[in-house]
């Protein structure tokens, strides 16, 4: 499996940073492909925790590459400190590589994603607000800073004032509003200054830039071309996908999505390598759903069996620490993100949080508002909008399986809980995890060996 493509199947955090982790063990190079620095991957790593917003999870492998790819949009504040933060604790950070044509979340693209947010008001999506959305759209409209632009002090500063100019009139009634909330809040006078914000100078933001291009330097590379050499010569490389499938821009369930493409289809774009280069795409999916910020969601549980998965499964935001919304599995859903995607294999995560919770139950058709049954994900944003799922029932299972280390370890109910969703999914399940360790995992089949591939 020289080209293995690793993405969400749901709406997110199904944990697709450990299972990266695993399979990197046998990979030449880990590359991530979109998102930005809204993504959080949690590895626990010999009982130590390492969170990650930007840089892949192959990091903590020293003897492979690991990419930032060209689809990334890369915030050089945060990757600095978790390059800074990887050094602490002793990580050699020697082996990131970052494409040089990676666009660059700048300074007023955060202020941005806020001010397009509050304006929304009750319309809104429930961005993390790390100014992804903002920064996507600069790339599209060719107005966008790329990695290698810090290289150059001159075209950089260009550049970044032909981005700013038309973002004044936004940026400055962002400047008003907040001016407004201060005095709300019962800030003096001195407090509430008109001080324009030092961030948005350019003369402050490109020497700040052109000293984060000197740090950045070492690292930046043409990331397509270690793709090629390492696929061939018969190496394996590993796309990482953040955020999931139904989160898509194209796919997921606009408007509530995200800015890029999660789907294996955009690991091409946004590494620069061939679809005959992808072998296999691994799906990666939670046990039960989640979803963080708005939009449709057909399982979600608003009860005590929402509340338990909520506080068994540690269902915060790894990057906004926000609640997540949980519900049951959707099988019309991960059915969808199954063709999508094209999967060979579906990992399944967080098992063990369902252990105690009694009658299992998963969605396996929707029913619209006029009684109409369903039985694909509907392309129709009001149609989603309004449908009822109905669920099949499966019998639960309370033992602790957190220990369990092979599928005939499981309790029959679990193993027929994941049978009833490959089947009904139409993949095979390869991995399932139950627990955070790294070893909390059990293998159905043999355990991949990549360097044999
Ligand atoms: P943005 O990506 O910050 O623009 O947010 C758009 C939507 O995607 C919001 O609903 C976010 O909560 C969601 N989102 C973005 N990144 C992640 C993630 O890594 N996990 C789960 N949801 C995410």
């Amino acid at each position: 499996m020289p080209g293995l493509v690793i993405v969400g199947a749901q709406w997110g955090d199904e944990g697709k940073g450990k299972v990266t982790d695993l399979l990197a063990e046998g990979a030449d190079a880990i590359v991530r492909f979109q998102g930005g620095n809204n993504a959080g991957h949690t590895i626990v790593r010999d009982g130590e925790e390492f969170k990650f917003h930007l840089i892949p999870s192959g990091i903590l492998h020293a003897d492979k590459a690991c990419v930032i790819g060209n689809g990334v949009v890369l915030d050089p504040h945060v990757l600095l400190g978790e390059i800074d933060g990887l050094k602490r604790r002793g990580v050699d950070v020697g082996n990131l590589r970052i494409s040089s044509n990676a666009h660059l979340i700048m300074p007023y693209h955060v202020l941005l994603d806020t001010a397009g947010e509050v304006k929304l008001g009750k319309l809104s999506i429930g961005t993390t607000r790390r100014g992804i959305g903002p920064c996507y759209a600069d790339k599209a409209l060719r107005l966008g800073i790329r990695v290698q632009d810090l290289l150059d002090e001159k075209i950089l500063r260009t550049k970044i004032r032909a981005a700013l100019e038309p973002k004044q009139q936004a940026l400055r009634e962002l400047g008003v509003q907040r001016r407004k909330l201060r005095r709300e809040g019962g800030e003096g006078p001195d407090a509430i200054a008109d001080a324009p914000d030092p961030r948005l100078d350019l003369h402050t933001m490109t020497e700040e830039h052109v000293s984060f291009g000197h740090r950045l330097e070492p690292h930046i590379a043409d990331t397509p071309r270690l793709c090629w050499e390492a696929l061939d010569k018969g190496g394996t490389v590993l796309f990482e996908g953040a955020q999931a499938t139904l989160l898509d821009l194209d796919h997921g369930t606009y408007p509530f999505v995200t800015s890029s493409n999660p789907i294996a289809g955009a690991a091409c774009v946004g590494a620069g390598v061939a679809p005959t280069d992808i072998d296999e795409v691994w799906g990666v999916a939670k046990a039960y759903a989640t979803r963080v910020g708005a939009g449709p969601f057909p399982t979600e549980l608003d009860d005590d069996t929402g509340r338990h998965l909520l506080e068994r499964g540690h269902e915060f935001g790894t990057t906004t620490g926000r609640e997540r919304r949980c519900g049951w599995m959707d099988l019309i859903a991960l059915r969808y993100a199954v063709r999508l995607n094209g999967m060979t294999a579906l990992t399944i995560t967080k098992l063990d949080v369902l252990s105690g919770i009694g009658t299992l139950r998963v969605a396996v058709r929707y029913r619209s508002r006029e009684g109409a049954v369903l039985d694909r994900f509907p392309y129709h944003q009001s149609i989603l909008h309004g449908v009822e799922p109905e669920y099949e029932e499966l019998p639960g299972f309370d033992a602790d399986i957190s220990g369990c280390r092979t599928a005939a370890d499981l309790p029959n109910e679990a193993r027929a809980y994941l049978d009833f969703i490959s089947e009904f999914a139409g993949v095979p399940i390869r991995l399932v995890g139950v627990g955070p360790g790294r070893d909390q995992v059990i293998w159905i089949g043999d355990e991949p060996d990549l360097r044999a591939a």
